[in-house]
């Protein structure tokens, strides 16, 4: 268990997102906490603890109540993947992509037919989504997609492969990104709603991974896969452009998720600074550990305060391409130092499964990698700043 160390922010939530707040806090502390070892070392999916946060409102944080979601701003949807990746960024990453890239993608741009048919299942929680965009060969170079949707009249033929897709054999609705009119490039590609049980359709096996191992990671293959017109987002080319909107407010889910993993190896880091004794006294009480305590809540500070200027500036409507990807490209930086010296604050303990915070270290690293590496994230702010 952990205790807050929240500090006053000139965000001034709300009673609304302080609620949010704490409701997510209780969640992570009292049901996430339990299992979350055990759930990491055998990479088991936590399908019982999705499946409690979608009763709790946490799959379609952002999504109007008409389609089955909560209706809360992003500033509750970075404070409540805080908390929860404070404890399980398995859990977390589960819910970011089903939140950002595929929630918020299909409530913008889907049609009304498809909201209803597939947004109102994904919001409630009752089923669950993955974005498929990466492939073996096209991950940073997200224009160069091999996967082809062929326009066959009123359905697309699709083929291809699909590598790293978070939810993958667990979700039942894939929004695949592939290629129509190749001449085109980034403007030929387009983005289809996909059913798990497509003819054609198959789920590789699951990726053995460093981090996040309650996650599930698998390769996607289609293969002439017929997908009705009807399900594409958005008009003929708008997939490279969906793809990139989804992305950028999914990268504030992900800056929220590497500020957890920061903040909750601040907070454990605490709690065993003033309980183990070295040379006679708490070791809270060498400078030499204060130091590494004093940087670590420097750094998870700022990082929240990015975090929640994305959040601000996309409930406000103002460009957050290079806000969030600011807050996702310091804040997985953070999350990598701070469970880092997490683990050294531990000594030999923080090398054990037992404290937790070995499992930060591994969890931190893919926050520098997924839904653009932080290379990817200073292209994005170099290109706005120069602008
Ligand atoms: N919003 C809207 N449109 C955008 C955009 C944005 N944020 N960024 C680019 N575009 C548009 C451009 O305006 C351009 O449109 P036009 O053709 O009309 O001019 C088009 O998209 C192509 O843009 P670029 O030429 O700039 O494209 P690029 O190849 O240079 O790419 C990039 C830019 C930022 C590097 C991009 O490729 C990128 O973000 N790559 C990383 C991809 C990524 O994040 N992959 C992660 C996979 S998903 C994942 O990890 C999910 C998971 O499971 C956890």
């Amino acid at each position: 268990m952990t205790t807050s160390t929240a500090t006053a922010s000139p965000f001034q939530l709300t009673e609304e997102q302080l609620a949010v707040q704490a409701a997510a806090r209780d969640f992570a502390q009292n049901e996430l906490w339990e299992g979350v070892i055990e759930r990491d070392d055998h990479q088991k999916f936590p399908a019982a603890q999705i499946k409690r946060m979608g009763e709790l409102g946490f799959m379609g944080m952002m999504v109007s109540p008409e389609y089955g979601g909560s209706g809360l701003d992003t500033i509750s949807y970075v404070l409540a993947i805080e908390e929860i990746s404070k404890v399980d960024a398995s859990c977390s990453v589960i819910m970011s992509v089903n939140n950002s890239l595929v929630c918020w993608g299909l409530e913008q741009y889907g049609t009304e037919e498809q909201k209803q048919k597939y947004l109102t299942r994904l919001a409630s929680g009752e089923i669950i989504g993955a974005f498929a965009l990466s492939e073996p060969e096209a991950g940073s170079d997200a224009t160069s997609q091999r996967t082809t949707a062929e326009d066959k009249g009123d359905y697309y033929l699709l083929n291809g492969t699909k590598n790293w897709i978070t939810n993958g054999s667990t979700a039942s609705v894939y929004l695949v990104i592939a290629q129509t009119h190749p001449e085109l490039k980034s403007r030929g590609i387009n983005v289809l709603i996909v059913e798990k049980d497509s003819p054609g359709f198959v789920v590789g096996p699951k990726e053995n991974k460093l981090g996040i191992r309650g996650s599930d990671t698998c390769s996607l293959m289609f293969t002439d896969v017929k997908v009705p017109k009807e399900n594409r987002i958005g008009d003929d080319g708008f997939g490279f452009k969906f793809a990139m909107q989804v992305l950028a407010g999914g990268r504030i889910g992900i800056a929220a998720q590497a500020l957890g993993i920061a903040s909750g190896s601040l907070e454990l880091s605490l709690k065993y600074a003033k309980e183990r004794k070295a040379f006679g006294v708490e070791i809270a009480k060498h400078q030499a550990i204060q130091f590494k305590l004093a940087d670590m809540a420097t750094n998870v500070d700022a990082a929240r305060l990015l975090c929640l200027q994305a959040a601000a500036d996309k409930d406000n409507h103002a460009d957050y391409a290079k806000s969030g990807a600011m807050a996702k490209l310091f804040a997985s930086k953070v999350a990598m130092d701070a469970s880092a010296e997490a683990v050294q604050i531990h000594g030999g303990y923080g090398f054990v499964k037992e404290y937790h915070v070995e499992r930060f270290y591994r969890d931190a690293k893919i926050t520098q990698i997924y839904e653009g590496t932080s290379e990817i994230q200073k292209i994005v702010i170099s290109r706005e700043i120069l602008k």
